[in-house]
């Protein structure tokens, strides 16, 4: 799965620009499932029937972009957030545009970190007067981090793995599961790190009886990090709470005995901050039962995110158990 890890998050993916990826998965897809097809969002669909409940689950394809608001006359680029960044990562930072178009990021002078803010940043894109820069970039492009996939052995590296890495988990489970007992419906999402609006519509669409994401969550295993009870290599979560939602207890229920049934780790999250797609899919037409299975990530909406191998592994593993679960 490390392959398909490091093919999805090094492709370009920010909100609302997520056809790179969504080719990248509907090539890796297309023969396991009954239909496929993509909305009119953007949102990837892709159907394994079975004879029991309609079962959605979501993982976000898109990841943070920095989008250009303004070019000066020196051919800086000025830009604005897609998604949760904090600029204090992004000194030094690389950033790579749909066209391969690279920059780096510069700072004004500040006289303390406290003041750096987006207004004191720009993306040097190595022009040297605003014409040159327009040849390569327009008001509205946006950027990613331009970082590699890194394997450390039992955990990776890389950008973007929140959701690129549900992305996997999802992909890895519908090619490992031949005939369900529920009818499933694999939603490849969009615009989530701007506010979960490709779950709302495709949940829309799909009107399931259980909705579940995958995504990944903090973890609170770092050097005098946030008190949160989830650490790196412990198994994936099953979300309690977190700013969007509170797990329905049938869902949880149905989790933690998936898990335990077939003896894979866990652990029980709850996030103070943040949220995933199932806040949207919980809150569609008359309301869903939904819960979130989270992937632990360190780092997080950071250029180097890291997971465990084994929490992906057992992620799989635990997705697989609770879909193979016969619901009412
Ligand atoms: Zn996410
Ligand atoms: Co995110």
């Amino acid at each position: 799965m490390k392959e398909l890890i490091k093919e999805l998050t090094e492709a370009y993916g920010p909100s609302g620009r997520e056809e790179t990826v969504r080719k990248v998965i509907e090539d890796k897809i297309k023969p396991m499932v009954d239909k496929m097809e993509v909305d009119s969002l953007g949102n990837l669909i892709a159907r394994k029937k079975g004879p029991g409940k309609r079962v959605m689950l979501a993982a976000h394809m898109d990841e943070l972009g920095l989008m250009v608001t303004y070019i000066d006359k020196n051919g800086f680029l000025r830009f604005s957030n897609v998604g949760g960044i904090s600029p204090h990562i992004l000194l030094g930072e690389r950033v790579v545009f749909a066209n391969g178009a690279v920059g780096t990021i510069g700072c004004e002078k500040i006289e303390s970190m406290k003041d750096l803010n987006f207004q004191k940043l720009y993306i040097d894109i190595g022009a040297s007067e605003q014409k040159e820069a327009e040849d390569q970039v327009k008001i509205g492009d946006i950027a990613v981090y331009q970082r590699g996939f890194q394997d450390l052995g039992r955990r990776i590296i890389s950008k973007s793995l929140d959701d690129r890495v549900g992305c996997a988990v999802l992909i890895q489970a519908l090619k490992e599961i031949e005939s369900p007992v529920n009818d499933l419906f694999f939603v490849f999402t969009v615009q989530e790190e701007v506010g979960v609006r490709g779950a709302r519509t495709s949940a829309y669409r799909i009107k399931p009886d259980y909705g579940l994401a995958v995504d990944v969550t903090r973890t609170g295993d770092t050097p005098e990090s946030e008190t949160m009870a989830v650490a790196l290599g412990k198994g994936p979560t099953v979300k309690v709470k977190d700013t969007l939602i509170i797990t329905h207890p049938k869902v949880k229920k149905i989790m933690v005995d998936a898990a335990e049934r077939t003896g894979i780790p866990y652990q029980l999250e709850v996030l103070e901050r943040g949220g995933t797609d199932s806040g949207a899919i919980h809150l569609s037409r008359e309301g869903v039962p939904s819960g979130v299975m989270s992937i632990p990530c360190r780092y997080i909406h950071t250029p180097s995110e890291m997971v465990d191998y084994d929490d992906v592994i057992n992620g799989v593993k635990l997705l697989k158990s609770i879909l193979e679960t016969p619901l009412d």
